[in-house]
């Protein structure tokens, strides 16, 4: 990372370049900002022998998504101890997987209710991790709650439209402060068939889908300056995705165009794998791949891999088989992106197969659970954990 590099990050992460030019070894930053709530314990190293530190000692972060939950409820949640362990053997970056979207912190148009984020965000502060905030605007239909559909946008709808989202945003950035360093501001906003724009009743009552994502980023910027501010979506590398990143470059280069301040591209991760092979087909996919990502950073944005998980596609029921395959595919990937030194943040979308969203998403057509995260349905490691271990460790350490 150059003196011109870190110049350009937000505070925050200028503040870690230049932390991380003078040797020091990046285990967190969850307090950076300065502002600590009651009862933090601050940053905590990553546990020895964790992904966060084989990521740290490259100068990279591990974590993942956490749920709510009910104390001991047998959740994807920090109440439950068995998943907390989990988060706590091998990250220190989080993600609430739900509860801080419209739908969860946003029963009615003037009401939010933050009982289930704050829990989370607790824990978090509790435990030394650092929240990254997903999303303050999921702009689509299907993700926006039920009350937006019926509401009264009034004599001067583009006013109305606009005083929703921003209200939405200051609400949430004034709320968290500091304690949020990263926020994935827009979520999924193109359409992967053919590369437009989704419309909703925010976008329809300002009249643009383009002045709408604009707005709420540029609210972001203003109520939460310290922080990274991510695009993010899932246009993967798999075959079919070809629109969809077109859009996504089209929407990245408009928003350098109209000085929007986006930081950086958040790369779902939601992988397929596509054959048997030992590397699942990463193959053959990795040149297109490269160049989609080499237009993303030559547009001067840094990137994260904020929701990784892997659907054993095309692979035959037996368990070994599937976890092995699936691990050669992750591995392939993950060293492509690690290559980038653009690249900081791994986050996993779940850490266990127990509660990963992927069962109810896209069953396996021959009924097999799913197994797409680092550990399987009874908490043991599987070789996907090994692949993201063996990627981190050869990845070249920041600054490249
Ligand atoms: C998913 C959650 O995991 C599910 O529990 C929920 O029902 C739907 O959303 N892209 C995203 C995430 O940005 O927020 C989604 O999370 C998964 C796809």
């Amino acid at each position: 990372m150059d003196g011109a590099t870190v110049a350009s990050l937000p505070l925050l992460d200028r503040r870690q370049g230049l932390a991380f030019l003078g040797g020091l070894a990046l285990t967190g930053c969850a307090t950076a900002g300065g502002i600590a709530p009651a009862g933090a314990a601050g940053p905590v190293p990553a546990a020895p022998g964790s992904l966060a530190a084989t990521a740290s000692a490259r100068g990279r972060r591990f974590g993942s998504a956490v749920a709510w939950g009910r104390p001991g409820a047998d959740r994807g949640s920090f109440a439950n101890p068995a998943y907390a362990a989990l988060l706590k053997r091998d990250c220190t970056l989080l993600v609430a997987e739900n509860e801080m979207k419209w739908q969860a912190l946003r029963p009615a148009a003037d009401r939010y209710a933050f009982d289930r984020f704050d829990a989370i965000m607790a824990w978090s502060d509790a435990s030394g991790m650092v929240m990254r905030g997903h999303n303050l605007l999921w702009h689509q239909d299907k993700w926006l709650p039920r009350w937006l559909f019926s509401h009264s946008f009034g004599t001067d709808p583009a006013a109305e439209g606009r005083r929703l989202i921003v209200d939405h945003i200051d609400t949430v950035c004034a709320r968290y402060g500091t304690r949020i360093p990263s926020y994935d501001v827009v979520n999924e906003a193109v359409r992967p068939d053919d590369g437009g724009l989704y419309d909703t009743p925010l976008s329809r009552a300002i009249g643009s889908a383009e002045a709408t994502i604009d707005l709420a980023f540029r609210t972001a910027r203003a109520a939460a300056p310290q922080a990274e501010l991510v695009y993010n979506d899932y246009m993967s590398w798999e075959p079919g995705n070809g629109a969809h990143r077109d859009g996504v470059l089209r929407l990245l280069r408009g928003f350098r165009e109209r000085d929007v301040p986006v930081d950086a591209l958040g790369i779902q991760s939601h992988l397929v794998t596509q054959s048997d092979a030992a590397d699942g087909g990463a193959a053959a996919l990795t040149d297109d791949w490269r160049r989609f990502v080499d237009a993303v950073v030559a547009m001067d944005y840094r990137l994260l891999i904020t929701e990784l998980d892997v659907r054993d596609n095309n692979l035959p029921a037996d368990p070994a088989v599937r976890d092995r395959v699936v691990a050669g595919y992750a591995r392939a990937y993950l060293d492509v992106m690690l290559a980038y030194p653009q690249l900081r943040d791994v986050l996993a979308w779940g850490m266990c197969d127990r509660y990963s969203w992927i069962e109810g998403f896209e069953a396996r057509s021959d009924g097999a659970p799913r197994r797409p995260c680092p550990y399987d349905a009874q908490f043991r490691a599987k070789p996907l954990r090994d692949a993201i271990n063996a990627s981190l460790e050869a990845a070249a350490p920041l600054p490249a």
